[in-house]
């Protein structure tokens, strides 16, 4: 009986977490993303997007679970290659069939040089079908391109989002940033997702530093950490480092 009412009242949020990939983010999230969250990581070109996304992917494989990652930009040759750049090996997942890797086509011209895309249809399938547990999409920005609105692009994020919880999966979308690196490049893919990871560049006017800034911007239904930390790519992919205002005190900027 007592059993019973403790399974009833088993509070989601304090055991369903799942790992970044990323050990210190994770604590920064006070334990990882929810199970069933779509979390936006938005930055400029070469903040590490792509290989945050891989990271991700390669240790739920490492755990038995079923991943999906989708790559607007790259075709699976060259995901595989980059991956192996840091000494992860998705060959063995994808042939087993663990690992569901694809290259989306998005843009298609046809005979009359009208230009369409079934992408936007074809991406909420291709989730669906995946029964994946745990999904990257690398980018959402190429599926907000062919949005023709904010209002559409809203509601076809939002129906991603509800796939994937109906999937029972966790997702990670890499997304570019605006020039000032603050919101992604339309603003609308944060809204209507559970989580925002920013990923940006800094450098102080006297261009003494330079540095890859992480900060949690958004996590819906977690107590997390707002630290802006350091970042750096290593041979082992994303590593964070200490939080900002220690680095420009060490270096004399701030006291
Ligand atoms: N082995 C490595 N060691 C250190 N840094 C690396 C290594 N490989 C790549 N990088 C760094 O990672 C950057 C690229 O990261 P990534 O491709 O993930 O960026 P991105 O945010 O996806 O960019 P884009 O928006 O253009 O796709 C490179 O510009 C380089 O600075
Ligand atoms: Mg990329």
């Amino acid at each position: 009986m007592a059993a019973e009412a403790a399974k009833k009242t088993k509070p989601v949020a304090a055991v369903d977490r799942v790992s970044t990939g990323v050990q210190a983010l994770d604590e920064m999230l006070g334990g990882g993303l929810l199970l069933g969250h779509v979390i936006v990581v938005s930055g400029p070109t070469g903040a590490g997007k792509t290989i945050f996304a891989l990271q991700f992917i390669y240790h739920h494989l490492r755990r038995g679970k079923r991943c999906l990652y989708i790559s607007a930009s790259d075709d699976v040759e060259s995901v595989i290659m980059n991956a192996m750049q840091f000494g992860w090996d998705f060959r063995p997942y994808q042939e087993s069939g663990q690992l569901d890797l694809r290259h989306v086509e998005i843009v298609e011209i046809d005979v009359g040089s009208k230009i369409t895309s079934d992408y936007l249809d074809m991406l909420p399938k291709i989730i669906t079908e995946s029964g994946a547990q745990v999904i990257a999409l690398d980018s959402i920005t190429e599926y907000d391109d062919l949005c023709k609105s904010d209002i559409e692009r809203r509601g076809r994020m939002l129906h991603l989002r509800r796939i994937i919880k109906d999937l029972g999966a966790t997702a990670i979308f890499s997304a570019e940033s605006d020039p000032d690196q603050m919101r992604s490049k339309y603003g609308v893919a944060e809204y209507a997702s559970d989580g925002l990871i920013l990923l940006r560049h800094y450098q102080p006017e006297d261009f003494s530093l330079f540095l890859y800034i992480v900060q949690i911007k958004k996590m819906r239904w977690i107590k997390h950490s707002r630290d802006m930390r350091a970042y750096s790519i290593t041979d082992h992919g994303i590593e964070i480092q200490s939080p900002l205002y220690t680095i420009l005190a060490s270096a004399g900027k701030i006291r």
